[in-house]
């Protein structure tokens, strides 16, 4: 029989995961509930069922992912409280929502697991990041080979580091973009037509990204930037601007509100 899994919210990140076990090998029975009826439309290409009110068929599954926002946690809690048995385990995969915070609107004493990843998981390419109380030795084997066909699991042994790993990695994809957008801009505005600078822009963050992943990336600096050159005039002005403290302070400006994500 085919495990069965129900996942809470189709919105992007359940886009991106659908995506992602849609390439693994092994095949799941997949719920999904989003109170957004329309959300129908965009799930048609994923083999999944969709449901858009809360149903007993959430029971059948022993593992249910959270893929909601964090403010509607409680509303999402309260409505999977009635489908969860003492043999469920919940997935959260919502920012800042801690692990007390879910259990405590629980009815059944049962495993809660908070997860970060980010939208990458939809190309296979993507580390999902989990924790879980220390009383847990291992996830059970059929949950761990289900996470694991999809992505690359790492354990974290703290839920603080799940928060960094929320601004470190779950916001992550979007200063990458953030970068590539300054830079296409900055082609159209030397003068190239809009689709040339998406062309170069993309070819450039695509070809940088191979030579990073065989390289070291202080040998590349010095093996792109000579004395003198061109390279080395545009890194002295992004150290002048202090670009590297400012994006430091960004992304701890992002931790710090994972670890109050409701104001609290
Ligand atoms: N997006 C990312 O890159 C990313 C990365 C890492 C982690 N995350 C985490 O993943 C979670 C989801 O993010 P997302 O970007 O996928 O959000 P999203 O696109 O807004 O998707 C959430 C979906 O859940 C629906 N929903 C709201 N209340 C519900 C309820 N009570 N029951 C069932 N469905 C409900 C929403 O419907 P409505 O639109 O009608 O409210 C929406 O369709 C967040 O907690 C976020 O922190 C996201």
């Amino acid at each position: 029989m085919r495990e069965n899994v129900t996942i809470i919210g189709a919105g992007n990140l359940t886009q991106s995961l659908l995506e992602g076990i849609g390439k693994s090998t092994r095949l799941y029975d997949i719920n999904v509930v989003d109170i957004d009826r329309k959300k129908v439309s965009v799930l048609k290409k994923y083999n999944v069922k969709f449901h858009s009110q809360y149903t007993r068929e959430i029971s059948k599954s022993n593992v249910i992912l959270l893929v909601t926002k964090p403010k509607d946690y409680v509303q999402v809690i309260k409505s999977i409280d009635p489908y969860v048995s003492n043999n469920t385990i919940v997935l959260s995969f919502m920012a800042g929502i801690k692990i007390k915070q879910i259990q405590e609107l629980l009815t059944q004493k049962i495993i809660v697991v908070r997860c970060m990843t980010n939208l990458a998981i939809s190309v296979g390419n993507a580390f999902l990041f989990y924790f879980v109380n220390k009383s847990i030795k291992s996830l059970p084997n059929k949950l761990n080979k289900f996470l694991s066909s999809f992505a690359s699991i790492r354990r974290c042994h703290s839920e603080n580091n799940i928060d960094k790993l929320t601004a470190l990695y779950g916001s992550g994809p979007a200063y990458y973009v953030f970068f590539n957008n300054i830079v296409k801009n900055t082609f159209t505005q030397m003068g190239f037509s809009k689709k040339e600078s998406e062309l170069y822009t993309n070819s450039l963050m695509s070809g940088s990204t191979n030579l990073i992943a065989s390289n070291d990336t202080q040998d590349l600096l010095k093996l792109i930037a000579s004395k003198g050159g061109t390279t080395e005039a545009a890194l002295s002005q992004l150290k002048k601007d202090k670009v590297d403290k400012s994006v430091n302070k960004a992304i701890k400006e992002a931790y710090e509100r994972s670890k109050k994500i409701l104001g609290k």
